[in-house]
C-alpha cells in the first residue's frame, strides 16, 4: 500500500479492488492524472468520475451535504452507494472529475484494500471501473490486466469483488432524489427513505439526468467557434499547439507541445478562464480527432450546441 500510495501521489494510476468492481484510481486533485485515466480507458467522452474517500468527514470537505445526504451516508457508507452532490467551491478537486459540472459523485468503499489505499494516500481517489471503454467492468485483478495491462502502474490483487456490480448512483444535487444507475442499494431501499424516488434509467425517452448522455452538458456563457483558424480582437482564443497569430487579448493554450493528455487536463479550467463577458465568443483551434482528442472534441461540440 505504501508503494501504491506513492504512485498516486506521483500522478500515476493504480487499479484497486472495491466491493463492487475494480477501479482505475488517480489523485482526484491532479488534472493530468485524471486526464490519464480517460486516455488509458480510451473513452471517447468525458463522463464524470466517482471520487472515493475514506469517510463522511472527508467527503464533506469536497461536497455540500444536506440532511438527506447525511442520513444516507450514515446508513450506507462504507458501501455500494454513490451520491451526486454540489461541489464545494474550495474543494480542490480537478474540474475534469466532474466533467466541468458543479456536482461531484462521492463514494466510501467498504473493501479493506480500498480503505487501506485511501488511508495510506490520505487524499481523494477518482476511479471509474478499471476496463477499457466498452468492455465489461472487471471483478478480478486478471480482468484488469487483460483489459488495461501495462497501461496501469500497479494492480492491487485482492481476489474477486464480493458484489460484482457497480455502485448505485443517486443524484441528490436537486430538489428530488433521482437514481442515475441501479446497484446493490436498491430502489426499494431508497423509496423506504424518501418515498417514491425518480428513476432516470426507467424512461430512456424521458429527461436524461446522466450528464454523459446530455447533448448540452457543460456550456460556456460565450458561444464557442470551433476549428477556428484565426481569432478576432473581440474573441477569446483557446489554442492548441502552435498558436495562430491573433489580435485576441485573451489566449490560453491547451498544450503548446500538442499533447492531448495535457490538453484534456487543461480543458475545463481554460474554458472557464476565457468565458468572460467582454468577449463575443471563444475561438477554439482545431484539435486532432484521435485518442483523447475525440473526448475533447465531443465535449467542445456539446458545449457549442445552442441551448
Ligand atoms: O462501483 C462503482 O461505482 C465503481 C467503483 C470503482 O467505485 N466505479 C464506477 O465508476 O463504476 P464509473 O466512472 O464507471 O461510473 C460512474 C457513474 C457514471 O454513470 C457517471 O455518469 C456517474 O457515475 N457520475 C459521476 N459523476 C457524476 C455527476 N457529477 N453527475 C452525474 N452522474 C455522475
Ligand atoms: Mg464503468
Amino acid at each position: 500500500m505504501v508503494e501504491a500510495a506513492a504512485i498516486l501521489a506521483d500522478g500515476g494510476l493504480v487499479a484497486f479492488p472495491t466491493e463492487t468492481v475494480y477501479g482505475l484510481g488517480a489523485d482526484a486533485r491532479n488534472d493530468k492524472a485524471v486526464a490519464h485515466i480517460f486516455a488509458v480507458k480510451n473513452r471517447p467522452q468525458f463522463n464524470p468520475l466517482i471520487v472515493h474517500v475514506e469517510n463522511l468527514d472527508t467527503a464533506a470537505e469536497y461536497a455540500e451535504f444536506d440532511n438527506r445526504a447525511r442520513t444516507l451516508a450514515e446508513k450506507y457508507w462504507p458501501g455500494p452507494l454513490t451520491m451526486v452532490l454540489p461541489r464545494r467551491a474550495d474543494c480542490g478537486l480537478s474540474l475534469l472529475v466532474s466533467a466541468g459540472l458543479d456536482t461531484v459523485a462521492l463514494r466510501v468503499p467498504a473493501h479493506t484494500a480500498a480503505q487501506a489505499l485511501l488511508a495510506g494516500f490520505a487524499g481523494p481517489i477518482s476511479a471509474p471501473s478499471a476496463n477499457a471503454s466498452g468492455a465489461v467492468s472487471p471483478t478480478r485483478a486478471e480482468h484488469v490486466a487483460q483489459s488495461l495491462g501495462d497501461k496501469v502502474d500497479l494492480i492491487i490483487d485482492a481476489g474477486p469483488c464480493s458484489i460484482g456490480l457497480e455502485s448505485t448512483v443517486l443524484d441528490l444535487s436537486g430538489e428530488s432524489p433521482c437514481v442515475l444507475r441501479h446497484g446493490a442499494v436498491t430502489l426499494e431501499d431508497l423509496n423506504a427513505e424518501f418515498g417514491p424516488v425518480a428513476d432516470a434509467t426507467a424512461d430512456p425517452a424521458g429527461p436524461v439526468k446522466s450528464p454523459g448522455m446530455l447533448a448540452r452538458h457543460y456550456a460556456t456563457r460565450l458561444p464557442l467557434r470551433l476549428d477556428a483558424m484565426s481569432a478576432a480582437p473581440d474573441e477569446a482564443y483557446l489554442a492548441f499547439g502552435d498558436p495562430v497569430p491573433t489580435d485576441s487579448t485573451a489566449i490560453e493554450n491547451l498544450s503548446s507541445a500538442g499533447d492531448l493528455t495535457e490538453a484534456a487536463a487543461n480543458l475545463f479550467a481554460m474554458l472557464r478562464t476565457l468565458d468572460r463577458p467582454q468577449f463575443r465568443a471563444i475561438a477554439v483551434a482545431p484539435i486532432p480527432d484521435q485518442g483523447l482528442g475525440r473526448a475533447i472534441n465531443d465535449r467542445l461540440r456539446r458545449a457549442a450546441t445552442p441551448g
